[in-house]
């Protein structure tokens, strides 16, 4: 097990929903941004580095035709798959997205999160090929991240913060930059976390 796995299962194994600071009931922000980009009705979605997010059930409640659940930690999947039950429209995937080869194309791409633990810019770049393999043309990615004025470390890691043309940059010349917004999270416990989301159309 890679030392960033071990880390996620452990923070799976150990903490509840409502002890991690990432944790939203309701994932509105993302929802609407994919809403934006989308429509979600019909669309092949993948929540990258979605943890336990709830992001999965307003995905399928808003009638996306297959959703792809792709996380470091399988602790983190086993606890949605134990929340949504059978769903004949989810595939979950315990995987590291650096390592990973897309065995379908989808129309949106969601990472809330995940992207920002990439301080390696080697890391950055697989992750960036892995997108561009699994993104059809004309899909679209909403990534978001933590702001440059945001908290410089999550869940006790190093993150590289970003706004909306270091994203841009970070992908580079297959994605065009389509929309951006910031958003301040409130955390379980009442503090507030600058973060950065942008929208990319796959060129
Ligand atoms: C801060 S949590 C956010 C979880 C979820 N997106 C949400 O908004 O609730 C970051 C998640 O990314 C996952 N993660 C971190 N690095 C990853 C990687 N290289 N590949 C896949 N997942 C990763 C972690 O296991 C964790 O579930």
């Amino acid at each position: 097990m890679s030392g960033r796995q071990d880390h996620w299962q452990h923070v799976y194994a150990t903490k509840t929903d409502e002890q991690v600071s990432w944790f939203e009931a309701s994932p509105e922000t993302s929802m609407a941004l994919l809403e934006a980009a989308g429509p979600v009705a019909g669309a092949v979605v993948i929540d990258v580095g979605g943890g336990a997010s709830r992001l999965v059930d307003a995905l399928l409640e808003a009638r996306a035709a297959h959703v792809s659940v792709l996380d470091l930690s399988s602790a983190a999947l086993e606890r949605s798959k134990a929340r949504l039950g059978d769903q004949s429209r989810v595939a979950w995937i315990a995987t590291d997205i650096c390592d990973w080869t897309p065995d379908r194309r989808y129309d949106l791409w969601h990472d809330r999160a995940a992207f920002h633990f990439l301080v390696d810019p080697a890391d950055r770049a697989r992750y960036v090929t892995v997108l561009h393999a699994a993104l059809r043309p004309g899909g679209r990615a909403v990534i978001g991240t933590f702001a440059l004025d945001g908290p410089e470390k999550c869940s006790g890691l190093p993150v590289a913060r970003h706004d909306a043309y270091t994203l841009a940059a970070a992908l580079g010349e297959g994605f065009e930059l389509i929309a951006q917004q910031t958003h301040e999270h409130t955390t379980p416990w009442g503090s507030v976390q600058k973060f950065q989301f942008a929208t990319f159309e796959r060129r």
